[in-house]
């Protein structure tokens, strides 16, 4: 097993919350939709959603036993997700995973770069070394990097096209929990919408990014309370105007929301989805 797998190894598979997440709202209808690292937590919320607004729903992810989870998880809520097995870091493995995809689905409209994450890489900088930092930056930006350029010319080519990238409360106001390279990533993929979105808005592609602020998965879940203490952690939530933190489902509802015609004049944007925490 890989040191990457292995982080989520003893995760339980992720759970349909709602029967209806997009309450009888169907705007993505006939649209094909990419959502890297979908496995689990955002990505996986975010495949059910856009399926109950329509999309046909392809999702990739590293750890084939958890995709297969995924896709009988769905399918109980009568969601059909198309799946592949793809390593986001490799650009190997990515080019020939997209390759097939592509040829599978006829091209996507919509693409959601949301592989990422800190790999639980330390949270000091002086700590983190070389292949910390070459981890976390092929993950998060060179994944996102890849998938783009293979599903762009196409987008190109019909004149239609959607990118939401995945930054983060951290790339934009620093993180309690994630190091200076998880940071530096997500600022990266900020940065990266802009550009992409002046390059391709000709095109009539946008590129948007959503910024989630703490979104408390199994995962983060553990490396909060590995990292901070249950004050600290009380302390976090009462800077949350909302008082509390995000759900898998309210970043989702972000996703379909960039994804759809609502969106169609917006683009090269980030969206902060935190509950008001970074105004302090
Ligand atoms: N959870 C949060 O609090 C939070 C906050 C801000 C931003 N984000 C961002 O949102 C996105 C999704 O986060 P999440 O917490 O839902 O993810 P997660 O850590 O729960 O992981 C989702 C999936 O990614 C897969 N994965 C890990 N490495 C991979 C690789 N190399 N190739 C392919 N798949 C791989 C895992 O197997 C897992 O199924 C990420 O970009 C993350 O940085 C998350």
């Amino acid at each position: 097993m890989s040191e990457t797998t292995d982080l989520y190894a003893h995760l339980p598979p992720p759970v349909l919350r709602e029967a209806d997440p997009a309450r009888g709202c169907r705007r993505l209808e006939g649209r094909k939709v990419l959502i890297t690292a979908a496995a689990r937590g955002i990505g996986f919320a975010t495949a059910v959603r856009l399926s109950a607004e329509g999309a046909q729903v392809w999702i990739t992810d590293r750890d084939a036993a958890a995709l297969e989870a995924a896709a009988v998880v769905a399918s109980a809520g009568g969601w059909r997700l198309h799946t592949q097995v793809m390593d986001s870091a490799s650009a190997e493995d990515t080019a020939q995973a997209l390759e097939r995809m592509t040829q599978d689905s006829g091209g996507f409209d919509v693409l959601v770069n949301n592989a990422g994450g800190s790999l639980h890489t330390p949270y000091r900088f002086l700590d983190e070394d070389e292949t910390h930092w070459q981890r976390v930056m092929d993950l998060n930006v060179m994944g996102a990097v890849r998938a783009s350029r293979a599903v762009l010319p196409g987008m190109v080519a019909r004149g239609f096209g959607r990118i939401i990238n995945f930054g983060s409360k951290a790339g934009r106001f620093g993180s309690l929990i994630a190091g200076p390279n998880y940071a530096a990533a997500k600022g990266a993929m900020a940065a990266l919408t802009r550009q992409l979105a002046q390059e391709f808005g000709p095109h009539g592609v946008t590129v948007n990014c959503i910024c989630p602020g703490v979104v408390m998965t199994d995962r983060t879940q553990a490396l909060w309370n590995e990292r901070r203490s249950a004050q600290e952690r009380e302390r976090v939530l009462q800077e949350v105007p909302l008082r509390r933190h995000a759900e898998v489902e309210d970043i989702a509802a972000s996703v379909a929301f960039f994804a759809s015609e609502d969106a169609s004049f917006i683009t090269g944007v980030t969206l902060d989805v935190n509950g008001g925490q970074a105004m302090a």
